[in-house]
């Protein structure tokens, strides 16, 4: 797939006036060509998808239960009902504060695309993991596991990103080699185990993506960016998507 994908992931930030400001600045400059989309936190989702015409709105996670007595949970029918496109699962913060599995995410991923949502799956190592050359072990297994189980039907509404956790929000990216040659493994994996329908799934890179480095990982074939910290502000999003934009064809 050659048109690139770039997402923001606000995380827990932003105002609700904050937010609507972001979509009209960056709805009035979506550059043609290029697929964008923005997870806000849950409470701003329906304000988002009322005024976005051009960006998808997502969630930043979604329940692995389908309904029921989960208290301060949300289902992916809801995130549906209420317009939402896509949904990340599986993002590193969630593996870390909230102790989510793999078989939490599978289910998670399985309930999501049964409902009708595109699915962001997060996979990345840690510093130890990649400093024992752990790097393909575990992208594997998340990539695996958290398929598992996930129909193959449903599979184009899949896009992975890959994520090192030591590069999130550290300011300090992967280097564009490095993160090229585990996105070739991914691509690898993906075709392994869905053949063809594991083709056309995009593969972004996540990590300290900035303007001024974004270009880096465009160039040595990325599929787009899933972005934290760059994507607050309106003007380095639209930056972020005008390069996105360049590299699409
Ligand atoms: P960052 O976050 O761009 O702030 O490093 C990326 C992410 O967590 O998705």
């Amino acid at each position: 797939m050659s048109r690139k994908y770039i997402i923001a992931n606000w995380k827990m930030n932003m105002s609700l006036s904050e937010a609507l400001q972001w979509l009209k600045d960056v709805e009035e400059n979506f550059p043609e060509g290029v697929d964008g989309a923005v997870c806000p936190p849950f409470v701003y989702i329906r304000d988002l998808v009322k005024e976005a015409r051009k960006l998808k709105v997502g969630a930043q996670n979604v329940s692995w239960a389908e309904k029921g007595a989960y208290t301060g949970e949300v289902a992916a029918y809801m995130l549906k009902d209420v317009g939402a496109d896509l949904v990340i699962i599986g993002h590193s913060e969630r593996r870390k504060y909230f102790n989510e599995t793999n078989q939490d995410i599978s289910k998670k991923i399985t309930l999501a695309v049964k409902n009708g949502l595109e699915v962001v799956l997060c996979v990345g190592e840690t510093l130890e993991q990649r400093q024992a050359g752990k790097v393909e072990e575990v992208v594997r297994t998340q990539l695996r596991e958290g398929l598992d189980g996930v129909p193959p039907e449903t599979w184009e509404k899949l896009t992975i990103a890959y994520e090192p956790v030591w590069a999130i929000g550290t300011g300090v990216p992967c280097k564009p080699e490095d993160a090229i040659k585990v996105i070739e493994f991914i691509r690898a994996e993906l075709k392994d185990i869905a053949g063809n329908k594991g083709k056309g799934i995009r593969v972004l890179y996540g990590g300290s993506i900035k303007p001024d480095n974004f270009e880096e990982f465009l160039k040595v074939g990325v599929d787009g960016g899933l972005v934290g910290g760059a994507s607050l502000k309106a003007d380095s999003f639209i930056q972020l998507l005008r390069l996105g934009a360049k590299y699409s064809s």
